[in-house]
């Protein structure tokens, strides 16, 4: 089940594939995975993937070949894959941080997550009733008994991010060292899950509006975009120059 952003998933990957962050022999641990996922990493050319999800034979997953894990606690050392990448799944967990502290745990070099954004326009939308803050759409697809919260049958609040949230969270889990994360945010409405029935049903099958729509949202407010991702770079974390004067003394 492929949510708004899988075009910015492929294309985070993509990019880092380009500037060889990635190399198509890594190893990858695909969290929250679905069938979705597996198209993505194969059409990327990446060949050493691990699937995993808390219901990996539920309609919002399909996984040929899934591991059974709940993300808050996975059954693997630190840092034993090379990238721990994820889409639209850390806001169906009941501890968002706790499931990223596992992917930032268990990655070697990157950690790759594609979410919402929190943004005033956002909040402006829910306020309206124009974006859900629960998501009751994933749950009438798992016919009202997975696909919402830690894939049980309450519709999960979808918790949004903002940049500066995703920065104190890294700096929380690892205060010695200063870790570049790389983000991207560009407004994709329309096929947003979390929106509501009555504006999905308001919008459907008036592409060409909404296309330009989202073509105006992304030339004057990118920034604020719904869609957001952001990448996590361990590989270029540098020791914070505390460490070192600290030692010294
Ligand atoms: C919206 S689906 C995304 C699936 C896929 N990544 C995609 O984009 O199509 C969210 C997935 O997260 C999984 N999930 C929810 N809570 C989880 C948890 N606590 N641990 C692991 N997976 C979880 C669900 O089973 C569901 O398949």
């Amino acid at each position: 089940m492929a949510e708004a952003g899988s075009g910015t998933y492929a294309a985070i990957l993509s990019d880092l594939l380009e500037r060889g962050a990635i190399t198509p022999t890594d190893t990858i641990l695909v969290q929250f995975a679905g069938e979705f996922d597996e198209k993505i990493t194969a059409e990327l050319g990446l060949v050493n993937c691990t699937f995993s999800n808390l219901a990996p034979d539920s309609p919002s997953s399909r996984l040929a070949d899934g591991r059974h894990a709940d993300a808050h606690r996975m059954p693997y050392a630190d840092g034993s894959f090379d990238h721990v990448i994820g889409h639209a799944g850390l806001h169906h967990c009941s501890r968002p941080h706790q499931a990223l502290h596992e992917m930032y745990r268990i990655a070697r070099r990157t950690v790759v997550a594609v979410e919402n954004q929190d943004s005033p326009l956002m909040r402006a939308a829910c306020s309206l009733g124009l974006a859900g803050v629960y998501e009751h759409a994933a749950v009438a697809d798992g016919g009202g008994t997975t696909g919402g919260v830690d894939g049980t049958g309450v519709p999960n609040f979808v918790y949004r991010w903002t940049r500066h949230e995703v920065r104190k969270t890294v700096a929380t889990f690892d205060p010695g060292r200063a870790v570049p994360i790389e983000f991207h945010a560009r407004w994709l409405i329309g096929s947003d899950r979390a929106l509501t029935t009555s504006v999905r049903a308001a919008i459907g099958g008036r592409e060409r509006v909404i296309g330009m729509i989202n073509r105006g949202l992304n030339t004057v407010a990118r920034r604020q975009g719904n869609i957001f991702g952001f990448t996590i770079r361990k590989d270029l974390a540098s020791p914070q120059p505390w460490i070192a004067l600290e030692a010294a003394s």
